[in-house]
């Protein structure tokens, strides 16, 4: 039997390439592999925990995504690529997952500290963002998940999921696996500007862009800020450049000498941008003509995932069908024992 993986993308903006070699690269490598099953969704509610104001532009977002995730290889033909929305059985476990896990296992979550952090709200923090990982232990189970793809920041998710199920296990009898995550040995990327990267931070690399766009996003890279003349030392070690030439295009970093030449001060910091983002676009070029192809047939996309919606749901629907069966939660005939 094969078996199931489950994964979900917050739909905040274009993919960006930490997303890609963080998780959806192995995404697209695990839908390759025979013996799994896979089910990949956009968390289009999750996305409302800390964008709840812009709820439209989470909205007209989403299918741009879908082109996103078609484009850099999944294939809803193999994997089912759907809408979270779409499925109301993740918010029913939401909730009935809301009823068995205590207040102090929320608290404690490093990861939602960390998005408090991040986007300010410290001030106001939603019972749906304490909520997060509650519902991230919905969407896993309800299709039975064993293997999450994830980053290293959703462990702890993860590890709460699994407190989860233990104790729904524990209370209602064993119906649920206990999910194991997939990690990549990838480091976390950071930015040309040698920050985290996101969106919020404006200093993303859409994995789905134009020569352009690209370029754009590597002109302003920070490199060695003690480097002002062209034929200044410099010093690769603490270059953002630099280090994207060591994590993506090792063997033509060495080809060209890179290090010594920045070093010398044979090369200038534009002449090595330029040579970056070239190589970058001949990386992700694939993405882009991918995406231009798809973008040309809206209906057929709608309808791919559309039909993986239907999957999804049929397999959703059954999980809370057990689950209410354990409950025991249907009315039935029973004669009124009052009279
Ligand atoms: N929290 C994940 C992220 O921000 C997205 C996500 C939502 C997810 N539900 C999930 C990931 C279920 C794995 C499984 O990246
Ligand atoms: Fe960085 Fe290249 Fe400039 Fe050296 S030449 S500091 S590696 S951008």
């Amino acid at each position: 039997m094969s078996k199931r993986i489950v994964s979900g993308v917050r739909p905040t903006g274009r993919l960006h390439l930490g997303n890609y070699v963080g998780t959806l690269k192995n995404w697209v490598k695990l839908q390759n592999e025979e013996e799994y099953e896979c089910f990949f969704f956009v968390a289009d509610w999750h996305s409302l925990t800390t964008g709840f104001e812009h709820a439209e532009q989470v909205g007209c977002n989403l299918f741009n995504v879908f082109y996103d995730l078609m484009a850099i290889g999944l294939d809803p033909e193999r994997s089912a690529l759907f809408l979270q929305s779409a499925i109301s059985g993740h918010s029913e476990l939401f909730l009935i997952y809301s009823m068995i896990t205590p207040m102090g296992w929320l608290e404690r979550n490093p990861t939602v500290k960390e998005m408090v952090r991040d986007y300010d709200i410290k001030e106001h923090i939603n019972y749906g963002l304490i909520g997060y990982p509650v519902l991230q232990a919905a969407d896993i189970t309800l299709y039975k998940g064993e293997y999450v793809p994830i980053g290293k920041d959703q462990l702890p998710h993860l590890e709460l999921t699994r407190e989860i199920v233990r104790r729904f296990n524990h209370l209602y009898g064993s119906i649920f696996p206990e999910p194991k995550e997939l990690l990549t040995d990838f480091p976390v990327l950071k930015a040309l500007d040698g920050r985290r990267m996101s969106k919020t931070l404006g200093n993303a690399i859409p994995v789905v862009a134009s020569e352009q766009e690209i370029w754009s996003a590597v002109k302003s890279a920070v490199t060695d800020p003690s480097r002002v003349y062209r034929n200044d030392p410099g010093h690769p070690d603490i270059c953002n450049v630099y280090h994207y030439f060591e994590v993506f295009f090792k063997n033509e970093a060495r080809s060209m000498d890179l290090q010594e030449s920045c070093i010398k001060g044979a090369i200038g910091c534009m002449d090595c941008k330029k040579k970056l983002s070239a190589l970058l676009n001949g990386m992700l070029l694939p993405f882009y003509e991918r995406k231009q192809l798809l973008m040309q047939e809206p209906e057929k996309v709608k309808e791919m995932i559309e039909t993986c919606n239907t999957k999804a749901d049929r397999i959703a629907r059954k999980t809370i069908q057990e689950i209410k069966e354990k409950f025991g939660f249907k009315v039935e005939c029973h004669e009124s024992k009052e009279n």
